[in-house]
């Protein structure tokens, strides 16, 4: 799954195109997603981007929800239970568990990516290594 992200880089130049098929890829390959997309930083919150799935939240304000405490934080969050986290925003009440990692642009974070599955406790560290290589290529791609 990360060659075929690697090559969705090989000579495009448009962000919003990248993202877009990122999202789709990654909703086909890992198992169990019921969400999987972006949200970019912009004008001190958050705004969706291209995704896979149900409609989503358009705006989370920075240091709200998993999205923007893996923003405050400037790294990633596994949340294996959203029930018990803290300010999590549901935006599909099917979410169980959730994964965000965020990717940069001169050392701040320029936006995030989040996906959300219906099973409890879905990510490990397995998803977490695979999908930051995949965060690794935007912010290489941005710099
Ligand atoms: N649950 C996220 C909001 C985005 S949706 O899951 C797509 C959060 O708490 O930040």
């Amino acid at each position: 799954m990360v060659d075929s992200a690697k090559a969705f880089f090989e000579g495009e130049t448009d962000l919003i195109a990248l993202v877009s098929n990122l999202s789709a890829l990654i909703k086909v390959y890992v198992d169990d997603l019921n969400w999987a997309g972006f949200y970019f930083v912009k004008g001190g919150e958050l705004v969706l981007g291209p995704f896979q799935g149900l409609p989503a939240c358009v705006r989370i304000a920075l240091g709200k929800g998993v999205c923007g405490a893996a923003v405050k934080e400037k790294k990633p969050i596994m949340v294996p239970d959203v029930h018990k986290f803290p300010g999590h925003i549901v935006c599909d009440s099917a979410s169980a568990s959730e994964l965000v990692i965020p990717f940069f642009k001169d050392g701040e974070v320029y936006g995030v990516l989040d996906m959300d599955s219906a099973l409890p406790d879905r990510f490990t560290d397995m998803e977490l290594e695979y999908l930051s290589e995949i965060t690794a290529l935007l912010t290489d791609f941005l710099a």
